[in-house]
């Protein structure tokens, strides 16, 4: 087996089975790492190449992809830096593995880094599954997202998302020109089944 590059991050990468899928860019939720997206990464689209880094902020031995001052009051320059960060070792990814755009799978403050990829640096992605993202403040401006799609689930019963931060989300992305299915589901902060039926089923329409 070839020695995996060193692209800046600590991560894992899964070859695609058949090309044709695009790749996933895997981003786990606070306390998460690498490893941890990758079941359902395959589940969702067996056949897709999985990117997944781990986030390189350390929260009391917690990873993450950015700095939070307290639950859901983010470091908004923190996120900026390592938006930037992350989006070049996407970049960097791409070459190493000789892989296409990737779609994002993001979980709580992965679907946090990954809107901030999206409202930052568009181009690094071909579309986004935002699974209990928040978006708790106005961001200053907004880019051009031209029709690109973005799957958003969130659960009407969780006490980490206020729900005026996840309308926030969905309008700003609207504003920006995503085209955003946005579901609110029974659900608390915890993956449910219904998440999984619904982005394997997204993903297949793509
Ligand atoms: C965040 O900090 O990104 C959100 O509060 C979600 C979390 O990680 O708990």
């Amino acid at each position: 087996m070839s020695e995996k590059p060193d692209l800046g991050f600590v991560h894992r990468f899964v070859p695609a089975e058949t090309p044709g899928h695009a790749p996933l860019l895997l981003l786990h939720g606070t306390g998460g790492d690498e490893n941890d997206l990758l079941p359902l990464g395959a589940q969702l689209s067996p056949a897709a190449a999985l990117l997944s880094p781990r986030g390189k902020v350390n929260e009391q031995g917690m990873p993450r992809f950015f700095k939070r001052r307290a639950e859901g009051v983010f470091d908004i320059e923190d996120l900026k830096a390592r938006t930037e960060e992350l989006a070049d070792f996407i970049e960097s990814a791409r070459k190493a593995y000789g892989i296409g755009k990737p779609i994002a799978l993001g979980f709580s403050n992965g679907a946090n880094i990954a809107w901030s990829l999206l409202l930052n640096r568009p181009e690094t992605l071909a579309g986004a599954i935002l699974i209990r993202g928040m978006l708790p403040f106005d961001p200053p401006s907004l880019p051009k997202l031209d029709g690109l799609p973005v799957l958003m689930l969130n659960g009407s019963a969780d006490p980490i998302v206020p729900p005026e931060t996840s309308e926030r989300l969905v309008e700003t992305l609207r504003r920006a020109g995503a085209d955003v299915r946005y579901e609110l589901l029974p659900a608390s902060h915890q993956l449910t089944q219904q998440d999984l039926v619904l982005a394997a089923e997204w993903l297949r329409g793509r």
